[in-house]
């Protein structure tokens, strides 16, 4: 019988082969839409974000800083503060991107959606704002923009709430202090000067910026 038998397991292993493949979707935007719908119990269904659960406005971010931040947090660079029960909230939804290509589908799909700008929260002096703001343009270019070859995001249309809980990740090292964090590493010490009104200022100085 032993024939018999080696014949069988060839058929199973066949078999689980086929159903691994039909198991692995094909990357790409239909399944980055298929993705999203995890993502919308906190960013929203137009990834508009959430300030009730702290998650940011993602809609139309480029799809290379998506994908950064999305390995970031998968890989424990992002979100790690046992303390930062905020960016914990979304380090364990990114290890539930687990299939190949998984990662970029999603970031795809989330750089086609629409950027509506996040409602004004806060009020600052935008004088003074402007010119802290100018401090930030070499990478964050003079609109907000962002410039992907230093890897610094769009800042324009985030939520204000959002900008400055960032500005303080980052000072007090929550964001951007892991040794293989090189673009976090770099914005860091721009946050380390900055006082609370300072943040509110500037935070207010970008939302004016269009
Ligand atoms: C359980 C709620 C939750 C879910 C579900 C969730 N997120 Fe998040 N996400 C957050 C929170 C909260 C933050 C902000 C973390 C922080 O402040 O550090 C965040 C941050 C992000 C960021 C960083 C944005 C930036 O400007 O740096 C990206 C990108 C992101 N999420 C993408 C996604 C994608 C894509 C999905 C779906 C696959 C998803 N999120 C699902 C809560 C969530
Ligand atoms: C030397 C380049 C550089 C300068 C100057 C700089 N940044 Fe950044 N900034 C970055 C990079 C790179 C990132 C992305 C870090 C990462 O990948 O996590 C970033 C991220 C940010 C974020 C987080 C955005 C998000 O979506 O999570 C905020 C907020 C921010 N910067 C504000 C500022 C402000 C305000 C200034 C000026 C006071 C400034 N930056 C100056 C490079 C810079």
């Amino acid at each position: 019988m032993p024939r018999k038998k080696s014949l069988r397991a060839i058929v199973l292993l066949a078999a689980l082969g086929a159903g691994a493949c039909a198991r692995t979707p094909a990357p790409g935007l239909a399944r980055g839409k298929e993705l999203f719908a995890t993502c919308v119990p906190c960013h929203g269904s137009d990834g508009e974000g959430s300030q009730e659960l702290g998650a940011p406005n993602i809609a139309g971010l480029p799809k290379w800083y998506v994908q950064a931040q999305l390995q970031k947090f998968q890989t424990r660079q992002r979100g790690v503060n046992p303390f930062d029960t905020v960016g914990l909230r979304m380090r364990s939804m990114s290890r539930t991107l687990n299939l190949p290509g998984d990662v970029e589908s999603v970031a795809e799909y989330v750089s086609t959606l629409t950027r509506t700008p996040a409602p004004v929260t806060l009020r600052g002096n935008v004088e003074a704002g402007k010119a802290t703001f100018q401090t930030c343009v070499a990478c964050h270019g003079p609109d907000g923009h962002g410039t992907e070859s230093v890897g610094a995001p769009p800042l324009v249309g985030q939520a204000d709430w959002y900008l400055v809980r960032q500005l303080h990740l980052f000072k007090k090292g929550w964001r951007g202090t892991d040794p293989r964090d090189i673009q976090g590493g770099t914005m860091r010490p721009m946050s380390l000067g900055l006082d609370d009104l300072s943040m509110t200022n500037v935070v207010a100085y970008i939302q004016t910026l269009k």
